[in-house]
């Protein structure tokens, strides 16, 4: 195993269904409006893109570690949409000195335009600032997502330089993977 393939536990980080994940978050990163994100910078060097690909990947790899019973669908198009806010918070703008308090509900609001959700992919996307926002996830799969961005976040900001932990390497599988759809023949 290679070091930097490793998660917070050492061990190497796999999902026991790798291309249902691709599947699944395939469906949103495929989108033209959703490649928007890989213009914004989240924190440190890593896009909103590569970051709603992390958070949706560890916290599947979350629910499967702690066995959590969850709906995997709902669970990864809810925590790739859920920094969905589709603009520079960090560019110093007045109207985005309130980011941490207003991000969420921006985000569902555009998530809300471009896709169509269901009521958990909603609750996952609105709830995700807990505690800074005051409404508790009202689901598991909301409080996974809460809890691996805080984790993700924490790991972008501490690895300014570079990412090496296999969420943020997935950007790369993950146009490689959209590439192969393209190529291969519907019939
Ligand atoms: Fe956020
Ligand atoms: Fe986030």
């Amino acid at each position: 195993m290679s070091h930097d393939t490793a998660g917070p536990d050492g061990r190497e980080m796999r999902l026991a269904d790798e291309e249902e994940f691709f599947q699944i978050a395939g469906g949103i990163a495929a989108s033209p409006s959703f490649g928007r994100t890989k213009q914004h910078i989240q924190h440190g060097r890593t896009s909103v893109y590569a970051h709603a690909l992390a958070v949706a990947y560890y916290s599947c790899w979350l629910a499967e570690k702690l066995g959590v019973k969850v709906n995997k669908r709902e669970l990864i198009r809810g925590a790739m949409l859920h920094d969905y806010f589709l603009y520079d918070w960090a560019d110093g703008g007045d109207g985005h000195k309130w980011h941490g308090f207003t991000h969420a509900g921006k985000a569902l609001e555009n998530a809300k335009r471009d896709f169509i959700l269901t009521p958990l992919e909603e609750d996952i996307i609105a709830r995700h600032m807990f505690p800074l926002n005051l409404h508790p996830p009202g689901h598991r799969e909301s409080a996974l997502v809460c809890m691996a961005d805080k984790v993700c976040s924490a790991y972008e900001t501490a690895h300014r330089k570079s990412t090496p932990w296999r969420p943020y390497r997935l950007e790369e599988e993950m146009e490689a993977w959209l590439k192969r759809q393209d190529e291969e023949p519907t019939n």
